[in-house]
């Protein structure tokens, strides 16, 4: 075990999987989802599908993990056969895919990180016309303010932070850098909630994001809501069967898993008290209806937070923006740190090689299959507007094939659970660790929602999903 290394212990590694869990899924999609969908009611059905459905996955692949001490592949044939061994790899695969746009993403957040702190981002009066310009043009390497504008190079960075790290190792470097950055990350967070709720109309937004407004629950929000969770929960591709294999015998996975779910689920709900207060201030400045502020998707912190951050003034705004844009990093960081972990450890595991070759070799991989997604946000037309994808660009067609292949992978671990490695081993692997697990009413959830509910919703979800992306049947739903 110690040669292909391991976490310290269980603090380490709820850090490290709880890193892997907080995102651009919680500080990013999750804020703008709940406005979309109802406020809390969005809530609600996000907490029954991590109950209900993602709860039992993450404690399935943690458990196959430990069991197997093995990557992905490895640890679906060694418990299973060869051909099961296809899910872990697929499952590696939608991980090499997920860095591939996820580091896009993180590099405009590193890039208004450093044009907010150190550039004049917050002079512009014309912020959406910035961000155009910024993610379009990915070598514009002119700049006013003497930072180049260059994408290419901040996503360059970005993955090379990512590699470093990884090359360390489990404990030096996942371990230690998540010690680091994950304490960090709350604390910035919860400073800016406390400033955000301080500001004129703040409670308005408060009211906005967490009054429930039944109306708008539908099977549309189920489905967003299940996406959601899968993404943010790093569930369906094997980077807690990863993170898993490094776990000690020792450690309690059952409770291990709720409090990576409540990590997880906190930082998302906070993200949303932090931003909505924020929008409605910018409302009050602006003497406009909160609702005509558009908070749909990535333009809501790339484009409506820095017009925020700017109206708090030079020193202010570039201080609590910086700080803003410095979680999201950290945040991103703690996830591509994992992403790229499940395709090192394959290649280490299977074909022996060298974990620092294999780092690098897969950084500057992934790197370029990336291209195609930064160069699709205006630079290339075609990629842009896919024409057998309705219209949409290759970053958002890349996005939603993997939101796919998450639940497909959770549906499927659960077969494979239940039918072929057989529920009574997993038992046994979670007995260490947790001695009264035989008695406990977790076993018993755990085999009902695995054996039934989850294969079955997860199953059918997955389907609506398929239809509705390729389909474009929102309003169906
Ligand atoms: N959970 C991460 C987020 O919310 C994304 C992620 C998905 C990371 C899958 C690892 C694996 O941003």
């Amino acid at each position: 075990m110690s040669s292909r290394g391991n976490f310290s212990g269980r603090i380490g590694f709820i850090l490290a999987a709880a890193g892997s869990a907080v995102g651009l899924g919680n500080i990013w999609r999750f804020p703008y989802l709940a406005g979309a969908n109802g406020g809390a009611i969005f809530l609600v059905v996000y907490l029954a599908c991590i109950l209900l459905l993602c709860y039992p996955v993450m404690v399935g692949e943690i458990a196959i993990g430990r069991a197997a001490n093995s990557d992905a592949f490895g640890s679906y044939s060694k418990l299973g056969t060869r051909r099961w061994g296809y899910l872990g790899l697929f499952g590696i695969m939608a991980g090499v895919f997920i860095l591939s746009f996820y580091n896009v993403v993180a590099g405009w957040a590193f890039g208004y990180f450093l044009h907010i702190s150190f550039g004049d981002l917050l002079n512009h009066q014309d912020f959406g016309g910035f961000f155009g310009a910024y993610v379009n043009d990915i070598i514009d390497v002119s700049s006013a303010s003497g930072l180049a504008n260059s994408n290419l190079i901040f996503s360059l960075i970005f993955m090379a932070v990512t590699a470093i790290i990884v090359s360390q190792g489990i404990q030096k470097g996942i371990e230690a850098a998540n010690k680091i950055m994950m304490p960090s990350l709350y604390l910035i967070l919860l400073g800016i909630i406390v400033y955000s709720l301080s500001l004129p109309n703040a409670m308005s937004g408060v009211r906005f994001y967490l009054v429930p407004d039944f109306s708008e629950l539908n099977v549309g929000t189920v489905v967003n809501g299940l996406k959601q969770a899968f993404f943010s929960l790093s569930l369906g591709m094997g980077a807690l069967i990863t993170y898993g294999s490094y776990l000690s015998k020792k450690e309690n996975i059952a409770s291990s898993a709720i409090v990576i779910s409540i990590a997880d689920t906190s930082v998302a709900f906070f993200s949303g008290l932090m931003v909505f207060p924020l929008v409605h201030f910018l409302a009050f400045k602006l003497n406009i209806d909160p609702t005509q502020i558009g908070t749909q998707g990535p333009p809501l912190i790339f484009v409506v937070l820095p017009q925020i951050f700017s109206e708090m003034g030079a020193i202010l705004g570039r201080v609590v923006g910086g700080a803003f844009f410095l979680l999201v990093c950290f945040a991103a960081l703690t996830s591509t740190i994992s992403l790229l972990e499940v395709p090192v450890a394959y290649l280490v595991d299977q074909k022996k090689m060298n974990r620092k070759v294999v780092v690098w070799g897969l950084a500057l991989l992934i790197f370029i299959l990336g291209l195609p997604s930064m160069m699709s946000q205006g630079m290339i037309a075609s990629l842009n507007k896919l024409t057998f994808y309705r219209g949409q660009d290759f970053l958002t067609f890349i996005a939603d094939m993997c939101d796919i292949s998450l639940t497909v992978g959770g549906a499927l671990m659960c077969i494979f659970i239940s039918r072929q490695w057989g529920i009574d081993k997993m038992d046994a692997e979670l007995v260490n660790g947790n001695e009264g697990y035989m008695q406990s009413r977790t076993r018993s959830y755990l085999h009902f929602t695995i054996r039934w509910v989850a294969p079955v919703l997860l199953g059918v979800l997955s389907l609506l999903i398929i239809v509705e992306k390729f389909f474009g049947v929102e309003n169906l739903l």
